[in-house]
């Protein structure tokens, strides 16, 4: 699908917007390494930071997952699968196991939602933080690095917000897996904006 150019596609600022249209996800499975690196981390979050945020509130933190406290995050999801089903299968207790043993790095964009602030709704806090993940997958493919954001039930499990040391008022908004990707991952198909713009006009 593609729209027709806009006349000032000669702006300078243009090809910046051909490079977020290449955006796309690469599984976390074909992620490997290289990982970025301790500055390369925080150059990315340096990013990832930069979002809309009414109120100046910052809303949201990072939480690294890397070296070996992927497998040991793994090991203890696997032991909750377990715990909470006996029966469970191999494949689902692997699965659970290896969850984020793929990429070299994993950032768990945390949502910090103070329920004392009523000035700022929480719906809009909770948006700054899915920006910021939203910037990071941005900023790790401009590095060339590919990303995926992944919750799944671990992002919403009380037993692993534990493990993760959130407070009562912190949410898991996405985890990020990030690394070098494996393959070309093959563009799928897009929305086509004339399909979802609607004008407003008074009844
Ligand atoms: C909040 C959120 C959570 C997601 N969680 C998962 C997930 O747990 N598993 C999954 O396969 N995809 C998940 N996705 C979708 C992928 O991140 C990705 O967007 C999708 O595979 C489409 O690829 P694209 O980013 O290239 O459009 C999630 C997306 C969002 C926005």
């Amino acid at each position: 699908m593609s729209v027709t150019q806009p006349a000032n596609s000669q702006n300078p600022y243009f090809s910046t917007l051909e490079t977020l249209d290449a955006r796309r996800s690469v599984p976390a499975r074909q992620l490997g390494l290289p990982g970025p690196d301790d500055a390369t981390v925080l150059r990315l979050l340096q990013s990832a930071s930069r979002v809309p945020d009414h109120g100046k509130r910052v809303p949201f933190r990072f939480l690294r997952i890397a070296g070996d406290a992927r497998l040991a995050l793994g090991e203890a999801l696997a032991a909750i699968t377990l715990h909470r089903d006996p029966l469970a299968g191999d494949g689902a207790i692997e699965k659970d196991r290896q969850r984020f043993n793929h990429a070299p790095l994993v950032i768990a964009v945390i949502a910090v939602l103070d329920p004392g602030d009523t000035k700022i709704p929480e719906q809009e806090r909770l948006l700054t933080a899915g920006c910021a993940c939203f910037a990071l997958l941005q900023a790790a493919q401009a590095l060339g690095f590919g990303a995926n954001w992944l919750t799944g039930w671990p992002a919403y499990d009380p037993d692993v917000r534990v493990l993760l040391e959130l407070g009562e008022h912190e949410r898991v908004v996405g985890f990020i897996h990030i690394g070098t990707p494996a393959m070309a991952v093959p563009e799928r198909e897009r929305p086509d904006p004339r399909t979802l713009l609607t004008d407003w006009s008074p009844a």
